[in-house]
């Protein structure tokens, strides 16, 4: 097990440069499948979800040699479909992308059900109903989904009932080399879906419309392998931006794409936060004690879900009460209860929380309970003079390249401690 200690209250000052963004990087790695060939993946982040991906990959029958840290080649021509080990795959949600890129191979598919991080329900009834209008027939029975079709699978106009980040992208998948028009409406517009299409497109695919959401794929029969770099994390450069900010710091965030952050310097900037734009970076600059706001999380464009928890964070550090909605899920305020250790005074009703802003935040021993969430309360031990302890951050490493050697490099005192359960 592994631990931080943060002794925080001091500002984050200096650059650092952003990795490639994981929600970008699994479908492609998974993707690769679909091509028959050798792909060479570029700025993949070093995480622990991105090992167990190669991990999973190779227990398929991929040859996989990195090139360097970030660089993977990936032979996918030995993958055999319905191999991978259910105890890995249950390690995280990404894997159900094992479903569409396998069909799309296969015609078939057998993946365990995915795990990841815990905002109560999170179905599938989307990606199933995609997977059935393109003429498979799904099952799910103990932990494992199987996909079959009988005959050909046939290209289908597909209409989510709600806009899906992993539904959109395996009927993508899928639908890549199902030879005909198949076209998804409400579709997700997240950067990373705009990335996967690229991918594709760059191995012989033809979709077009990724980034609205019409998006319209004329499959193909075979795809061809390529090389690609992965899109910067604009989670990471979130959560940076938002870290310098409630320690009253000034931080360079470079190998960022600012179009992809913009929800994010909108809100900072109306907090009074000094947010100055370049070509493929950005500053951030605290100025003034911070003016409260309200914040609603939704599909992108929209303020990201998978920044909500930091900045709450934020918000405890401003001057007056804040309003933080989630519309995307319906129990992603869990993290509350380990900020209320650190004497944060908030109210969480279903999918809203009041924050009471607190002119300081006290030390405390805290959970890591989830990825984000996790990374809320390192900002929250940054921001707070004394000792901070964050446990189980398991789940930070899970999506953030080195963020302890990121945060030292900026002046944090943060290090990592291992300890005996
Ligand atoms: N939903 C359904 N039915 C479905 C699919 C989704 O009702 O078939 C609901 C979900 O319950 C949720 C909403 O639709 O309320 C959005 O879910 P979505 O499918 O978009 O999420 P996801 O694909 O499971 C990805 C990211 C998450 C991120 C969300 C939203 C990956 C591996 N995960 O999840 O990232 O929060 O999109 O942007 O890409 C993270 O990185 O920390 C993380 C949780």
């Amino acid at each position: 097990m592994k631990k931080f200690i943060v002794n925080g209250g001091k500002p984050l000052n200096g650059s650092i440069e952003v990795s490639g963004m994981k929600n970008a990087a699994l479908p492609v790695l998974f993707a690769t499948i679909l091509t028959e060939d050798v792909c060479v993946i570029e700025n993949i982040p070093e995480i622990d979800d991105v090992t167990l991906t190669l991990d999973i990959l190779r227990k398929m029958g991929a040859r996989i040699k990195m090139l360097d840290a970030t660089t993977a080649e990936i032979d996918t021509r030995k993958v055999s479909g319905g191999t991978a080990p259910f105890d890995l795959v249950r390690k995280m949600r990404a894997s159900y992308y094992l479903v569409g890129a396998e069909l799309g191979r296969f015609n078939k598919a057998t993946v365990g059900l995915p795990g990841g991080c815990d905002f109560g329900v999170r179905p599938i009834d989307q990606h199933i109903k995609g997977f059935e209008a393109l003429g498979s027939s799904v099952e799910i029975t103990n932990g494992v989904i199987r996909a079959k079709a009988d005959d050909e699978m046939h290209p289908a106009e597909i209409f989510f009932d709600v806009i899906t980040v992993g539904g959109t992208i395996n009927v993508m998948l899928a639908a890549s080399r199902i030879p005909g028009l198949t076209i998804i409406e409400n579709a997700a517009r997240e950067p990373h879906i705009v990335d996967l299409a690229n991918f594709l497109n760059t191995c012989g695919a033809k979709i077009s419309g990724a980034g609205t959401d019409t998006i319209k794929i004329k499959g193909v029969s075979q795809l061809h392998g390529c090389n690609y770099a992965i899109i910067p994390d604009m989670i990471e450069a979130g959560t940076f931006m938002l870290a310098a900010a409630a320690t009253k710091g000034s931080v360079e965030i470079k190998n960022v794409i600012p179009r992809h952050l913009e929800s994010i310097t909108a809100k900072l900037r109306e907090m009074g936060v000094e947010v100055i734009e370049d070509d493929e970076s950005v500053i951030v600059t605290y100025k003034k004690i911070l003016k409260k706001i309200n914040v609603k999380a939704l599909p992108y464009p929209g303020f990201p879900t998978d920044m909500q928890p930091q900045m709450c964070v934020l918000m405890t550090l401003c001057n007056g009460t804040s309003i933080l909605t989630d519309g995307v899920y319906d129990n992603r305020f869990k993290y509350v209860d380990e900020l209320r250790r650190m004497n944060a005074d908030i109210s969480v009703d279903g999918r809203t929380a009041v924050i009471y802003g607190t002119d300081r935040l006290l030390p405390a021993t805290v959970r890591a309970i989830d990825l984000r969430a996790g990374a809320a309360m390192v900002i929250a031990g940054l921001a707070t003079e004394g000792e901070t302890v964050i446990e189980d951050v398991h789940h930070i490493e899970r999506g953030y390249d080195n963020i302890v050697g990121k945060l030292c490099a900026l002046g944090a005192d943060i290090k990592t401690v291992k300890y005996d359960d």
